[in-house]
């Protein structure tokens, strides 16, 4: 799947010889790695990366739908470029992904800024070199939202990593939340063959990565869409990666709690590679709100799975996704969303606001709360988390964690920031570059969002 962009021949008659192109990505981790794949269209063409968006002759937005907030910022941004377009004769500017996908969204974005090239969706990414061809001789802007997702093997891909690699094992989500927009954008479950997402391990741990982490909107039901003969479920994946002989950490997101079956929890367990973090999104503590979210699972299940993780994963970190103000949501239900949180004792909480997507069934449910009322629960939801976290955290002062070093901070030099396996963010001084290696870090100091640690 992979290929040395900066190996292929030049070649003046490419769309991009000579054009420097510059990407955008909103969203999750499908998003940051489809923006890799872009990149590595782009390169094939020609292209080479931008230092900014001054000089880039191409800049392409990845947008993401999930909630209202990160489509405003992307309608934010296209404002700013009108000038820049304005000014820059010979400029493209494209809008891919999940906003791109969905038509409404995409004829509004053509209509408030004609000035666009190319709206690419998420299901055309496949034919994107074309596209853009294409676009150059079209009236503008061409949109492209084919309706069937197209196969994605062996497309180029650049990495913006030399050591933390992403590795899409399903695209799509069949869950249909009932507040959620992802499967009408990302399309049904696919899954991708058992031998190609290994032997694509085995090639990223032999050029050196030293953690992969495998996506999906919903990893856990990862296989069941194979041919007969090579149905394989998200355990024996993760067993066989385990196998490999390099040595990159295994990390893995999401799993829907519907989904984690107790093969996964014991291959969890026993997995040497395997990270000991799982997210785990619960939304809602409450059986009424998530039965309404159309989630397949009570609060009852899923606080058995955390009890499970604890007890055969030691040292776990779990994180979770928690949403307020669903369409209903009485104080009482919200109560129990409260009280999942002390009873699960989550690391670390991501937690939003519900957004009425138009299109999912739950926009159209009554009893939609008011903003001030969605804040105010919220606020005291991320207040509660605060709590839990920085207590976790202080259990931590004085144990030693293995660190994959990220990077220096931008404001001290003498900084870096790393992840322990249980994907805790740690700072810690050093003289020496050590981006992309594994250090040993002693922990000195717990907040509630990272820790600090000294080199042992
Ligand atoms: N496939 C993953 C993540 C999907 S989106 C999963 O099933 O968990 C990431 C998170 O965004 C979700 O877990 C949910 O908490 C949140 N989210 C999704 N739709 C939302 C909406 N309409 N409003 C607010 N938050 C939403
Ligand atoms: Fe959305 Fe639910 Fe699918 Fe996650 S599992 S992507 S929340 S529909
Ligand atoms: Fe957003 Fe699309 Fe991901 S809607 S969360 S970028 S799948």
């Amino acid at each position: 799947m992979e290929q040395a962009c900066a190996d292929l021949p030049f070649r003046a008659d490419l769309i991009g010889a000579g054009k420097s192109y510059l990407t955008i990505t909103f969203g999750c981790q499908a998003n940051e790695f489809d923006t890799e794949v872009f990149a590595g269209m782009l390169e094939s063409a020609g292209y080479r990366r931008a230092a900014g968006p001054g000089d880039a002759d191409l800049i392409l937005l990845n947008t993401c739908s999930v909630r209202q907030k990160p489509e405003d910022k992307v309608a934010g941004m296209l404002g700013r470029l009108r000038k820049l377009k304005e000014e820059r004769e010979g400029l493209t500017i494209v809008v891919a992904g999940c906003m791109a996908q969905r038509p409404s969204a995409a004829a509004d974005l053509a209509r408030r800024f004609p000035f666009l090239d190319l709206i690419v969706g998420t299901h055309a990414l496949p034919r994107f070199p074309q596209l853009l061809e294409q676009a150059g001789r079209s009236r503008r802007p061409l949109i492209d939202i084919a309706a069937e997702n197209e196969g994605r093997e062996g497309l180029p891909v650049v990495r913006s990593s030399s050591f933390k690699a992403w590795l899409p094992v399903i695209h799509g989500c069949n869950n249909f939340c009932s507040y959620c927009i992802v499967p009408h954008v990302r399309g049904r479950e696919r899954s991708r063959p058992f031998a190609e997402i290994v032997e694509e391990a085995r090639s990223l741990e032999e050029s050196g990565y030293l953690e992969i982490t495998l996506l999906g909107q919903n990893v856990n039901s990862y296989g069941h869409d194979l041919a007969e003969g090579e149905r394989a479920d998200f355990a024996a994946l993760l067993e066989a990666l385990d196998r490999l002989e390099g040595k990159a950490r295994i990390r893995f997101m999401t799993s829907h709690p519907k989904d984690l079956s107790p093969r996964l929890i014991e291959m969890m367990g026993r997995g040497k590679k395997i990270c000991e973090h799982l997210h785990l999104p619960a939304q809602a503590g409450s059986n009424r709100i998530l039965e309404g979210m159309n989630r397949s699972y009570t609060r009852e299940r899923y606080l058995g799975l955390v009890g499970a993780l604890k007890k055969e994963v030691p040292g776990i970190a779990l994180t979770t996704d928690l949403m307020v103000g669903f369409p209903g949501e009485t104080e009482a239900d919200f109560q129990e969303t409260l009280a999942l949180l002390d009873e699960a004792e989550f690391d670390h909480a991501y937690t939003f606001i519900y957004s009425p997507r138009p299109g999912t069934r739950a926009a159209e449910m009554e009893e939609q709360l008011s903003f001030a009322e969605k804040n105010e629960r919220l606020q005291r939801l991320a207040s509660r988390q605060n709590e839990i976290s920085l207590r976790l955290n202080r259990a931590l002062l004085g144990q030693t964690f293995e660190l994959l070093v990220e990077g220096r901070s931008k404001n001290n030099p003498e900084m870096f920031s790393g992840r322990t396996r249980t994907n805790k963010l740690v700072h810690f001084a050093a003289a020496e570059e050590l981006s992309g290696k594994l250090v040993a870090v002693e922990i000195t100091e717990a907040f509630t969002w990272y820790l600090a640690g000294e080199r042992v």
